[in-house]
């Protein structure tokens, strides 16, 4: 059996899906969370939502619409993990974690955080005004998100793939202090997932006010679909698929022969109304059923409260005793358990095995050859002087203890094989 895939994305909770992240995101989404051999896992990024927005009632509507869009769409809660990030306590304790084995110049180099910085240095002001800590955290925070599962695979839009990037960047960091604990993500970015045009025919996005939500009424739908943009021609004069923005979106909802007959229509000079009633009915006909159990959990906020608690639940059977690993690894442990061996990483030096040179009753110089964790593996005979048992020391290590047995004690009892590892592990260590 191949070893499990794991996807794993993030939805910020401020605003309400439109249309554009119903095709962009949602859509593809629920069908990719099918795939055999696959763990997928979607949450709500609502300490995320924090950094943008200050206004609790809008974190928590959308937190709720969001959630009832996903479940409305398909997402099986009981197959995915699907879950709100702040019931997670472990994402905020790997976040500092992680903030402790993070640059602060990889942080400088965020585009978020330089963007707002270019601004205010554009604008004249101090480069920081009104930046957060949290804008500048904002990618400690998602690679805890993405680590604290071991995901593989995370999709994302372009815009999020520095951010990936450094997620990997951090577990590479902390593997290589603490050992390999970490998964190292990978951003999947779908080129052809369609881009929906807006009502303007720019992307569709909130930030440019031309969206179409995706469980508003049919009535205004209807309306916003009226008010896409398009060009002046009269009913029976042909029109241009290329670059209509109506086209675009109904190709997004259409089968390949639907699209066909749309364009057929188009060259035959159909009616824009016509057109826009067609893109209503096509829209329609794929959101109704959704709709209703969207407007049923939305009315239902308890019943949405249940699932994403026992998604919390799930996603902690794997998040609890990874934390505990991983506090132990840097050294956050229970005294009473005692110490342990030290592992890899800073305390590398100290697991090494080591030579010791002394000097005995007898006046005479000696060395001996144990392993990490103490053991005595070979004893030298004694020596005149240091120098003379540190040439000997120099020699073992040159050409092994083949031919040097007359300067142990008892070779007889000296395990060749373990000297020899004990020499490479030096050696590799000092190389
Ligand atoms: N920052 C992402 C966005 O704005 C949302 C997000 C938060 C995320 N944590 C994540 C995406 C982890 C992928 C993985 O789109």
């Amino acid at each position: 059996m191949s070893p499990t895939l794991r996807f794993l994305t993030g939805i910020t909770t401020t605003g309400t899906p439109h249309l554009g992240n119903y095709v962009g995101a949602i859509r593809p989404a629920v069908e990719a969370s099918r795939r055999a051999g696959t763990e997928n896992f979607y949450f709500l990024a609502d300490y995320h939502a924090l950094i943008k927005c200050d206004e609790p009632a809008r974190i928590q509507r959308s937190t709720l619409e969001i959630a009832a869009c996903w479940l409305a769409a398909g997402l099986d809660a009981d197959r995915v993990f699907f879950y709100r990030q702040s019931d997670i306590p472990e994402i905020p304790e790997l976040t500092w974690l992680l903030t402790c084995v993070t640059g602060k110049g990889l942080l400088n180099r965020a585009h978020a955080y330089k963007a707002a910085v270019d601004k205010n240095t554009v604008a004249g002001t101090d480069p920081d005004a009104d930046v957060t800590a949290g804008l500048f955290m904002y990618p400690v925070l998602m690679a805890a998100d993405i680590l604290m599962f071991k995901a593989h695979k995370i999709p994302v839009g372009r815009d999020q793939v520095q951010h990936i990037e450094m997620a990997r960047d951090i577990a590479q960091s902390f593997n290589h202090l603490y050992g390999e604990h970490f998964v190292a993500p990978e951003a999947a970015v779908d080129e052809f997932v369609a881009m929906l045009p807006g009502l303007d025919g720019r992307k569709m996005s909130k930030s440019y006010d031309n969206i179409i939500p995706l469980f508003a009424p049919p009535a205004q739908i209807r309306k916003q679909i009226a008010g896409i943009v398009t060009d002046s021609r009269a009913p029976g004069e042909p029109k241009d698929v290329e670059g209509s923005a109506l086209f675009q979106i109904y190709q997004a909802f259409a089968s390949a022969e639907e699209t066909e007959a749309l364009r057929k229509a188009y060259a035959q000079g159909i009616a824009w109304g016509d057109a826009k009633q067609l893109l209503f009915e096509r829209i329609d006909r794929e959101i109704a059923p959704m709709r209703e159990r969207h407007d049923a959990l939305v009315g239902n906020p308890a019943q949405l409260e249940t699932i994403l608690r026992a998604g919390a639940e799930k996603a902690r059977a794997r998040a609890t005793p990874f934390m505990a690993e991983l506090r132990h690894a840097v050294g956050l442990r229970n005294l009473a358990a005692g110490p342990t061996a030290p592992s890899k990483g800073k305390a590398a030096k100290a697991a090494l095995p080591a030579f010791k040179q002394y000097r005995e009753a007898d006046g005479r110089h000696y060395f001996k050859l144990v392993d990490a964790g103490g053991r005595l593996l070979a004893q030298s005979t004694g020596f005149d002087s240091p120098k003379d048992a540190g040439q000997t020391i120099a020699r073992l290590k040159q050409d092994g203890i083949a031919g040097l047995e007359a300067f142990l004690q008892r070779p007889e009892d000296v395990d060749a094989a373990e000297v020899s590892s004990a020499l490479a592990a030096l050696a590799l260590a000092q190389s």
